[in-house]
């Protein structure tokens, strides 16, 4: 498997990647949903808040990652990883802790501090994330499952309080996101 950054020509095909795999793993309406996120994440994010990466394989796209910038009234350097996601053909052989560890990895090296995410606590506690508070880090809205609220630090060992509002990219500034 072959880890690079996205291409701008590689749109359509990772936005196809991410309605299949949704679709399959949580019904149509949730497939098309997550499609047209990363769509529009792709297309109007501004380059400096986003991230994103795909995972290759005999020369076809079968998995890719996107964090965007988290901003927050104090300065901290801080981005969310969502969404992620592995072709179903190709899931729990590993594929998807490597991909998250190499956009981690890669964010480390552009002096990003924080990452957040939101999700299954199971699963993402294998890459370094831990549970955080929304009094500890504020989302951006109110959260449906607090329990899926999770951060880890790249540059201490421990997420520090922060206080004030934090705000996502348009393309996540949706409450049903949340
Ligand atoms: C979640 C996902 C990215 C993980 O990638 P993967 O390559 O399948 O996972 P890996 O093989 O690296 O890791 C497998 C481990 O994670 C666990 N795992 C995989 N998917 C999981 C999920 N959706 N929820 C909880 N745990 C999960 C497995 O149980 C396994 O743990 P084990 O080794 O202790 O048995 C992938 O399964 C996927 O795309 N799923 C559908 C879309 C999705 O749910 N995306 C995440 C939300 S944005």
């Amino acid at each position: 498997m072959n880890l690079l950054p996205y291409s701008p020509s590689n749109i359509e095909e990772i936005k196809q990647l991410f309605t299949k795999v949704f679709s399959d793993s949580e019904g149509q309406s949730e497939g098309l949903l997550i499609g047209n996120l990363v769509y529009d994440l792709m297309t109007g994010t501004y380059v400096q808040d986003l991230y994103g990466f795909v995972a290759i394989e005999n020369e076809k796209i079968i998995g890719s990652i996107f964090f965007t910038r988290l901003t927050f009234e104090s300065e901290v350097n801080a981005f969310i990883l969502s969404p992620v996601a592995i072709h179903t053909d190709y899931q729990g052989k590993g594929f998807g802790q490597k991909l998250i560890n190499f956009g981690i990895h890669h964010l480390k090296e552009n002096g990003v501090e924080l990452v957040f995410t939101y999700g299954d606590p199971k699963f993402y506690s294998k890459v370094g994330f831990s549970l955080i508070t929304e009094k500890l880090v504020k989302a951006p809205f109110a959260l449906t499952y607090p329990e899926g609220w999770l951060g880890q630090s790249l540059v201490g060992d421990e997420i520090e309080p922060i206080t004030g509002d934090s705000y996502c990219v348009n393309a996540l500034n949706k409450s049903e996101y949340w």
